[in-house]
């Protein structure tokens, strides 16, 4: 049943109702069970939910809501392999990829041994590129989730990262971004990665051809060693020259492929077993996903939380503030996995509907972000939920550093929670704000692991509840379409047809 036409949806209005006067610091000060109860453990993450406009009876309320919405029936099927990507009839399945070997049975034991025979050799291959000292530069061409997931991955991991390669990004079609990295490179200690799913992606395959250009200019022309393809198409791979390919299957969704070929950065700079160790925390997460509890299921927990604040609090946005400077793209690659997979207005059916669903994701590491935006997370007219992400242990000797950094992560969460009273006018601090604290022991290849599958599968639990399709993004074709007539427009100087605005600006171009 449609979400909003539920039982316990209604109950969600009339409960919103009578939360408009709740206060966090008397929840906290009254209900000695409430920090512990709004806690929750799953692998490799501890999260505290209790700073949350959020109590017992609210979540009971929500977990009844996904009881009448279906999602765990949803979810198994998922974990089934059946088609819950109805609008381009596919499976969803990046779970697969970090399933361990063997074990399933069924009609999936024979996807899952073709996931294993496809990562063995792409492991392999990242192990040869290791050992091979000729190979100093990695360039990853890719737009979206062949970008976003491998550069926040190869970031995030860097403290163990293989030591004498350097790594570099490049996805915008705008040419500034690959000139000023290839000035810095030589043809012969640089591999490209084309990573695209379709491998027909315009901004990728323009930078590829650049790429290839500048290598055959610089006297390269072993093509096979210093270029290779990470795609579902491997045949148009060929066809544009690449014989070194590493394929995936079109039941990966871009912004959930980062476990497939499309990981082959990361596999590059953290080395096979470390890649397996990703696969692994991601997976022992999936589990978490699959068996706990709703009430004790963090994933279901954080995305009910998300529809509670979207529908019936009425906050459209959420900001990420992750506590440590290698997971400085984390925020960008949430963006895409939210806003790419819920940003939908209407149903998996194709009916419009009169609710909201994603929200706007933003974010920076703190604790720049403090010193920037954080003054309107604090006074400003509008709450916004605050997502923290803190480590315990840094990976550096530095004295002082994490002490103070851990502090300002608690202190930022007290403060947006506590607010200041005693002043009033512009030095008041109303509080009340609330916020998430997500806590990693360490960062390494399964914490990370685990914590990227969590984001994916909190957005599941809201885009279910909404009834979406969370795996297609028919938003992003028009653009493409568009931007095909403007670029020939360009060259032909024709305007026929165009609005006057889109016409003057042609015109201004010329
Ligand atoms: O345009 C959106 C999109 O399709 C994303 O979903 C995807 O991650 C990105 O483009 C790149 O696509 P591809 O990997 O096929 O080049």
């Amino acid at each position: 049943m449609r979400c909003d036409l539920t039982p316990a949806w209604k109950s969600l209005q009339t409960h919103a109702q009578g939360f408009v006067g709740f206060d966090l610091r008397a929840a906290l000060a009254t209900d000695e069970a409430r920090a512990p109860s709004l806690s929750q453990v799953a692998p490799h993450v501890f999260a505290d939910l209790s700073k949350n406009h959020t109590d017992a009876a609210t979540e009971a309320l929500l977990q009844e809501l996904a009881r009448q919405t279906g999602l765990a029936s949803h979810r198994d099927a998922m974990f089934r392999g059946e088609a819950i990507n109805p609008t381009e009839d596919r499976a969803v399945m990046h779970w697969l990829l970090r399933q361990p070997e063997g074990s399933l049975s069924g009609a999936l034991a024979e996807p899952l041994a073709r996931v294993h025979a496809t990562l063995k050799p792409m492991l392999a291959y990242a192990e040869q590129v290791r050992a091979d000292a000729q190979i100093t530069d990695v360039v990853n061409i890719g737009i979206g989730g062949s970008d976003l997931g491998p550069q926040m991955a190869v970031l995030a991991l860097q403290d163990v990262a293989i030591p004498g390669k350097r790594f570099h990004f490049v996805s915008n079609v705008d040419g500034h971004e690959l000139a000023a990295v290839l000035q810095g490179l030589k043809a012969e200690n640089t591999l490209f990665l084309i990573a695209s799913k379709t491998f027909t992606t315009v901004e990728t395959l323009t930078n590829a051809r650049s790429a290839l250009a500048w290598f055959e200019a610089q006297g390269g022309t072993d093509v096979a060693r210093h270029f290779a393809a990470l795609t579902t198409n491997v045949a148009a791979a060929a066809a544009w020259g690449i014989t070194t390919t590493f394929g995936f299957w079109d039941w990966v969704g871009g912004r959930y492929s980062v476990w497939s070929a499309i990981g082959l950065p990361v596999a590059i700079a953290i080395g096979a077993q470390g890649f397996r160790d990703f696969l692994a925390g991601a997976h022992a997460m999936d589990q978490h996903f699959q068996s706990a509890p709703l009430a004790q299921n963090l994933p279901v927990r954080l995305g009910l939380l998300d529809v509670w604040y979207r529908n019936f609090l009425n906050y459209t946005s959420r900001s990420i503030a992750p506590y440590h400077s290698a997971l400085r793209r984390l925020p960008a690659y949430l963006q895409q996995l939210e806003m790419e997979s819920n940003g939908k207005r209407v149903d998996r059916n194709g009916h419009a509907l009169p609710f909201g669903t994603s929200p706007v994701l933003w974010g920076e590491p703190g604790t720049n972000g403090q010193h920037a935006y954080f003054q309107m997370l604090h006074q400003g007219t509008d709450v916004v939920p605050v997502e923290f992400i803190a480590v315990k242990k840094p990976t550096h000797r530095l004295k002082d550093h994490h002490e103070w950094l851990l502090a300002n992560v608690i202190a930022q969460a007290q403060a947006l929670m506590l607010g200041k009273a005693d002043e009033g006018g512009h030095k008041h601090f109303p509080g009340n704000r609330p916020s998430t604290f997500l806590l990693l022991d360490e960062l390494t290849p399964a914490s990370l692991g685990a914590l990227i599958a969590l984001q994916e599968h909190r957005v599941f639990v809201s885009g279910s509840v909404w009834g979406i399709n969370s795996f297609d993004q028919w938003g992003v074709e028009l653009g493409k379409v568009l931007a095909q007539d403007i670029h020939a427009r360009m060259a032909s100087g024709d305007n026929a047809g165009l609005d006057a605005s889109t016409a003057a600006l042609l015109q201004r171009l010329r």
